[in-house]
């Protein structure tokens, strides 16, 4: 085998291992910060963005966005959106989404840990959440923190610990900040 080709070989291989290694820890990272990555199913965003009573110009946060695909859908309804994601690899992927859905002007992704971020910055009329139950659990006292009384709080699969939910369907729990 000539050794240019095998050179070209030995640096695909070494790239593909490279970026196989940083997808794996960039997962592990998120998991222990907050929750893996997983997708919102379709019926569940649908229900999802009823709860929130998403109409046009309504504000919308997402803590832990993933792929964007919750944004995208809650600003085809119309919605402002911004969501905060610890992982650079889903935040450059949401940018590229979002890009490609032609809604720059309406979403916005911030790479940052959802902690150590302002909550109150956006004025999100509705917060969703698709995280672990002890994520959800030591988010509240921050929401409560730092967000109005009637803030929609919008958590797929899981129940915040200590909350009453005003409504729940299809496993979403819809809560209002009182
Ligand atoms: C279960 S997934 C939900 C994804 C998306 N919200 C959805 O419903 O399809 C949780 C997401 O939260 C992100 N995440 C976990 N801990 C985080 C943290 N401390 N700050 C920001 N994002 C975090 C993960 O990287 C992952 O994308």
């Amino acid at each position: 085998m000539p050794v240019f080709l095998f050179l070209i070989i030995g640096m695909i291989v070494a790239a593909s291992i490279a970026f196989i290694v940083a997808i794996f820890s960039f997962t592990i990272w998120s998991d222990l910060k907050g929750a893996p990555f997983v997708k919102s199913r379709k019926d569940r965003i649908e229900t999802m963005l009823e709860l929130a009573e998403i109409k046009p110009g309504t504000r919308v946060l997402e803590l832990g966005s993933g792929d964007a695909t919750l944004l995208i859908a809650a600003a085809q309804r119309g919605a402002y959106a911004q969501g905060v994601e610890i992982n650079p690899l889903l935040a450059w992927y949401s940018r590229k989404k979002i890009k490609r859905a032609g809604m720059e002007k309406q979403i916005r992704i911030v790479r940052q840990n959802f902690y150590e971020c302002s909550l109150a910055e956006t004025k999100p009329d509705a917060v969703f959440l698709y995280l672990l139950p002890g994520t959800l659990k030591k988010l509240r006292e921050k929401l409560y923190a730092e967000l109005p009384p009637g803030t929609r709080i919008i958590s797929n699969a899981f129940r915040i610990e200590g909350l009453i939910p005003v409504a729940q369907e299809n496993n979403v729990y819809a809560y209002h900040l009182s």
